[in-house]
């Protein structure tokens, strides 16, 4: 894929997913700004120029209005475009039943994850919208297809995310901006990493995951490049499931 004088911006692109998806969009060519409350985000610049590629980075809560229309309008000031977005910030609540889910997590839990989706877009189509058009990748999550226990408000927000990759790709296919959701399912990152030392939690994911193990961010790359690229330019409103066949049991 070739990315050659593309503009492509990232939310959470400090670790993970985001960080791996950076680093592929830029080898493709692109240029880079990612927002992200980490500041870790400039390693992930500093990964990216030292192979050569353009990248900078924007302080950003995406739960936050004002700081995402100011990532959208720092990317096209920095760069002269905004072609692309992966919306891919989050975060995972503390696991527990429903009943005992704390107010202040659930109210955190939807604003990061699904207000800040829909900030993002909202931002992001404005801008595509006189412009030309682009395309975009909400990272939703399998907890957006299916329900994982003691994740209520994550599974809300998720299925939520998939809710709004829907509305916004239908209202704005014409003006040649299309929206799809990925729904990765176990990847290994920062956010799942205390689940790899959590005595017997892998050991039970794994029986029931016919892959047999958790992916590495650097797998969901290949689909949301694609997603973005004009190899996909009748792929619209869809989610995408990377999963292992977790879901196809
Ligand atoms: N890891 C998994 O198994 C998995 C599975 C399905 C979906 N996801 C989703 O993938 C996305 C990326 O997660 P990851 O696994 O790479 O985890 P991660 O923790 O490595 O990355 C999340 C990124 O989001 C950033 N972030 C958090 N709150 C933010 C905010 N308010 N504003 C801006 N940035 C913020 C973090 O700083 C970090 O860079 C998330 O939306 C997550 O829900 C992850």
């Amino acid at each position: 894929m070739n990315y050659s004088g593309k503009v492509v911006l990232v939310t959470g692109g400090s670790s993970g997913i985001g960080r791996a998806a950076s680093l592929a969009f830029a080898r493709a060519g692109a240029a880079v700004m990612i927002g992200d409350v980490d500041e870790r985000a400039a390693e992930t610049v500093a990964l990216i120029q030292a192979a050569g590629g353009q990248a900078a980075w924007q302080r950003t809560d995406v739960s936050s209005k004002s700081q995402v229309e100011a990532l959208v309008a720092a990317t096209v000031a920095r760069f002269g475009a905004l072609n692309a977005a992966l919306n891919n910030a989050g975060i995972l609540p503390p696991p527990r039943p429903f009943t005992e889910v704390a107010e202040a997590d659930f109210d955190r839990t939807i604003a990061v994850d699904l207000k800040g989706v829909f900030l993002c877009l909202q931002a992001e189509i404005r801008h595509m919208q006189a412009h030309g058009g682009g395309a975009i990748v909400n990272t939703a999550s399998v907890g957006g297809v299916i329900a994982n226990p003691n994740m209520a408000p994550y599974v809300a927000a998720k299925h939520g995310v998939v809710g709004l990759t829907k509305s916004a790709a239908i209202e704005y296919a014409r003006a040649g901006i299309r929206v799809n959701a990925l729904a990765p399912g176990l990847v290994r990152t920062e956010m799942t990493e205390a689940w790899f030392h959590t005595p017997g939690f892998m050991e039970a994911f794994y029986a029931g995951s016919p892959i047999g193990r958790a992916a590495d961010p650097a797998e969901m790359s290949g689909m949301i490049l694609h997603l973005c690229s004009d190899d996909a330019t009748f792929t619209n409103g869809q989610v995408f499931v990377i999963d292992g066949g977790q879901t196809a049991i």
